[in-house]
């Protein structure tokens, strides 16, 4: 599989980060990260992005200013594409079919070649704005999966909690994972 995954500037950047941490490596990835991201990142987790992103192989990394990127086109095949976390900008940009970097635009050719997106909005409260913004996406198709917790599979940890959450959203995308326990 070809997944193009994008962290942009929302609080939380590093379960974006862990999530492609996780990622089988027979997943191909296509990361992009905001010029927010980076900064958010830094201010919250004091991470060096490139060396963490480094120690896996089949990966591709941009900058969100390059969009000659391949994955800025229809005819350059990917298959899913997830932005976790999804600032309100970025949600934004993306409901009204904004292209200005390479996170908008390929969010965009996802949505016109009809391939299989997920976002993950972090805000809260959320404004009536993103609320309109998530429901316009969910209409056209987007699936909107904040990072909502739960408490039925027993997680005792934050690094517990944040591996449910990524075990959803590879659930989502149809991605095998032995990351929480299952309700039965
Ligand atoms: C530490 C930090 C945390 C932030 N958290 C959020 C957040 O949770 N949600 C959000 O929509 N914006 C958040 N922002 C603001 C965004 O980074 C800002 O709106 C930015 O323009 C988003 O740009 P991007 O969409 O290109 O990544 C945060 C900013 C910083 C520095």
């Amino acid at each position: 599989m070809k997944l193009v995954i994008a962290i942009t500037g929302a609080s939380g950047a590093r379960l974006g980060l862990k999530f492609i941490q996780y990622l089988p490596q027979n997943i191909e990835a296509f990361i992009v990260l905001s010029n927010s991201a980076k900064k958010a990142l830094k201010l919250e987790e004091n991470i060096k992005i490139k060396s963490e992103l480094k120690k896996r192989d089949n990966t591709h990394v941009f900058k969100e200013s390059q969009i000659e990127a391949p994955i800025s086109s229809g005819s350059f095949k990917t298959d899913k594409m997830i932005i976790i976390p999804c600032s309100m900008n970025t949600l934004a940009k993306c409901a009204l079919g904004i292209s200005d970097n390479l996170i908008t635009r390929a969010f965009t050719v996802m949505l016109k070649e009809k391939r299989d997106i997920v976002l993950a909005p972090r805000e809260m409260p959320l404004s009536s704005i993103a609320l309109e913004n998530m429901l316009k996406l969910s209409k056209l198709g987007v699936t909107i999966a904040p990072p909502t917790i739960a408490y039925y599979s027993k997680q005792d940890s934050l690094e517990q909690m944040e591996d449910f959450l990524i075990g959803k959203w590879y659930d989502l995308l149809k991605i095998e994972h032995n990351l929480y326990k299952r309700w039965n």
